[in-house]
Formats: C-alpha cells, structure tokens, sequence
C-alpha cells in the first residue's frame, strides 16, 4: 500500500481524462514488472494493452532500463540542431536495417502525433521541391487516429478528436470510407475476404473529384487501431498502394501501434507486402520508456532533399528532442531486447490461441463483432440505447477491478498484449473480460 493521502490531485490537468470522474474515484499505479502494473493500493493488474498500445517489450525490461539510467550519466542531453551524438545515428541504422526495402532514413520526434505532423510536411516538401507544388491535399480515412496535433486530427476520423477544434483544421483534406462493415463482414477471422475494393474509391471519387495533380499523400493505419481495431480486407492495402503509384501520390502508413512486432513482423508493411512511401512510427521503438517517434522515409524522397533543395537546412522542420540521447539509449536497448527475446515471433506462435480467446466471446450477450489480427484483437457490444459507450465502459472498470486491463473504445473492448505475453496470460485477460461481458446488462 502506498500513502497518497498528501496527493494533490486537482493540480494536474490530466490528458483524454475525465478529470471530475477521476478526481472523485483516483486510479493510481505506482510499480509495474513484466506484464503487470502494481496499483497504490497493493493489486496486480495484468496489462491487457500494452498500456496504450506501446509497452510490446513489458514493462521495466533490465536491459532498457539499465541503458537509460547509464545514458543518463553520460550524455544527458545533446540537442540534434546540427550537432550530433552517436546513438542517434545508430538508432537511425538500426531502424533502417529493419525496415522494408526501400526505406533509407529516419527522421526522429518525441511522439507519434510529431511523427504525424513530420510525415504530412515532408509529404507537401517533397513534392513542392520536385516542381509539383500543387500537390497539397492530404486523404485520410474515416474513424483513423494519427494523434492529437492539428494535422493529425485533420487526416484523422474520430469526431470526438475533431469536433470542438472544426476551425483550426487543415484545409484540404478528404477521408477514405473507414473499412467496417457489420452487415458483411462480422465475426472474420483476421483478413476478410471481401472489401478491398473499398480502396477504389479513392481513384473513383476522390481522384477523379479534385485530379491527383492537386493531391500530396494518403494517410492510412494499416490496421485502425484507437478507432476501434478495425482489420483492412485482404487486399485493400495493396490497391491503395497501386493507385498512389499510378498518381503520383506518396503512401504513408501510420504504424505507431502496428510496427514493432505487434503483427508477427517488424512492422504491418511487411506483414501486408506494401511498402509505403513514408511509415511513421512510436511507442514500441522505446518499449514506451521514453517518449520517442520518428518517420521513416523511402530512400527516393531523402534524395530528392538532398538534391534539389537550396545549399542549407534541407528541412526546415524538428523538434529540440529529437534524436534524444536518452530517448536513442532507450530504442537500442528494446531493439536488442526484441531481437535477443525474439519478441517480433509471438505474435506468430500466440496468433491461434488469440484467435480462438477473441472469437470465443461470439454468442456471449450483446457481443455484435470479434476481430482480430495477430496481436491485436478487439469484441464490440451492441450500444446500451441511448447511453453508446456505457456498456463497453463498465466491463472495462469491472475488468481493472478483477486485475485486467483492457481499453474501451465506443463500445469496442480492445485487446494488445505485450508481446512477452504467455498463454496463461491470455488465458487470465479473456477469461475475465468474459465472465465479465456474460454479466454486463
Ligand atoms: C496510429 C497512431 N498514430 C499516432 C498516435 C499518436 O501518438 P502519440 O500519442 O505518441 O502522440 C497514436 C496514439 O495512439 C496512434 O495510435
């Protein structure tokens, strides 16, 4: 047990938070090891999302955290701005090794909405710099979640993230069906077998309403994860790779929660066979210890800054973070963690009996889709009339209660392990949140 009676509470404005909620019933963790928190008041509560979406190594991994707290006392800081320090540069190799044929570089930031932000400027850069300055239309996809700056908000499609902020979005900006849909494709097994075609809207409508010569880039999760898990059809990514090549137009995949092994694969891009122009990428690269983003570009679109830009910063774009010696220390660490563990094959050897878990809650009350893909897995419930989301809501808080948890979204119930995850540890996750959903009214 820990004392937090001294606690000020009020001080803090907490993030995506229902402050006066929490503020009268505190949730507080103060450990956490392997794949549990230790709460204030003493309780194991296994992490069933790899807290969001981030911690795929588990938590406080001895290599990781010895390697900070030995950067710490060595450099603690050193900014990127045309000096530079050494595990900057061999976090940058090292994630290019691991990228998909074709991607040369990475640009580092402190956050996957940073990275999102990059990835959108170096898009209209790019294209102004190759003499098509007209290029300056970005295409997301309805219900896609690219952080929480302005122009991640704009190319993303949740109207919670959207809606008070309508004044400040970036002009220009056209969404992508999202991929759902209930009344054809419930219940699948990873990939759905139909729906890729949904990609031909964007030749078919979009293209063909504004012309490609007036479009810089499609941004697209390869799985939507915080809009609820949803899987893209068999096939989808591929043809929204073949129309952007047709056009002109870059490709850039957000894989802040699907890169860093959460599909079996480095990242989603080689899981899928489609290489993006630009990937952006967060969370994992750090196992969640420090906060660290980047993107990482294809070797073409370096070239042409280093090319065809002015003598000078090829770039006029970066944050005082970047490249953070702790951040970098941090990222060789879980990279070395991932691959001394092999962590990037779980998802493959655990794949069939998360499969199984997720489709098992099929016929369980109110439950009106299961879906999954690798590590990644989510159930939705019917909405209670009236009140969306309250249903989702309290299994969740049932679900810390019993020591799990897991996160809702809308009435969606997300799964995302750590990849360090066991089988019992499935077992424990699922097996509560569905003695849990049975009780749910
Ligand atoms: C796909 C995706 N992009 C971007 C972000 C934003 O990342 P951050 O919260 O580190 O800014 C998230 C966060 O969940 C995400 O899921």
């Amino acid at each position: 047990m820990t004392d937090l009676s001294a606690l000020d509470l009020d001080a803090y404005w907490m993030p995506l938070t229902p402050n006066r909620a929490f503020k009268r019933s505190p949730r507080l963790v103060v450990g956490a090891k392997d794949m549990y928190y230790t709460t204030a008041d003493g309780k194991q509560v296994l992490d069933g999302l790899a807290t969001l979406w981030c911690v795929n190594a588990g938590h406080c991994r001895p290599k990781i955290v010895a390697a900070i707290g030995r950067q710490a006392g060595v450099l603690d800081y050193a900014s990127s701005y045309s000096l530079g320090h050494p595990l900057a540069f061999e976090a940058a190799h090292r994630l290019v090794a691991l990228a998909p044929e074709g991607i040369g570089h990475a640009f580092f930031t402190n956050s996957g909405s940073e990275a999102v932000e990059t990835a959108l400027k170096i898009a209209l850069a790019y294209h102004r710099l190759r003499g098509e300055a007209t290029r300056t239309r970005f295409i997301g996809r309805e219900r896609a979640f690219h952080g929480a700056n302005f122009g991640g908000i704009s190319v993303g499609g949740v109207a919670a993230y959207r809606k008070a902020f309508a004044a400040g979005l970036l002009p220009g900006v056209d969404h992508l069906r999202h991929t759902q849909d209930l009344a054809a494709r419930a219940f699948v097994r990873g990939e759905a077998a139909t729906g890729a075609d949904l990609a031909d809207e964007l030749e078919n409508r979009i293209i063909s309403l504004h012309d490609a010569s007036n479009i810089a880039a499609v941004i697209v999760e390869p799985v939507a994860g915080a809009g609820g898990v949803l899987v893209p059809p068999r096939g989808y990514l591929k043809r929204l790779r073949e129309i952007c090549d047709r056009h002109g137009i870059l490709l850039i995949f957000d894989e802040v929660i699907t890169g860093f092994g959460r599909l079996g694969k480095p990242f989603a891009s080689h899981f899928f066979g489609v290489t993006p122009d630009l990937i952006t990428f967060a969370k994992g690269i750090t196992s969640g210890t420090v906060p660290m983003g980047g993107v990482l570009a294809s070797k073409a679109i370096y070239r042409t800054f280093m090319d065809a830009s002015a003598a000078g910063v090829e770039l006029f774009h970066g944050y005082t973070y970047s490249g953070h010696p702790l951040a970098a220390a941090a990222a060789l660490a879980t990279l070395d963690t991932y691959a001394e563990e092999r962590l990037f094959d779980r998802p493959n050897e655990l794949a069939k009996q998360f499969e199984d878990a997720v489709h098992s809650f099929r016929g369980l009350p109110h439950v009106i889709d299961c879906r999954n893909l690798q590590l990644i897995g989510a159930i939705e419930l019917a909405p209670r009339p009236g009140a969306p989301g309250a249903r989702a809501l309290e299994v969740h808080t049932k679900a810390w209660d019993r020591g799990v948890f897991v996160r809702p979204i809308g009435d969606t119930i997300a799964f995302c392990p750590p990849l360090i995850a066991e089988a019992k540890h499935l077992d424990q996750m699922f097996g509560v949140v569905a003695d849990i959903v049975r009780e749910v009214a």
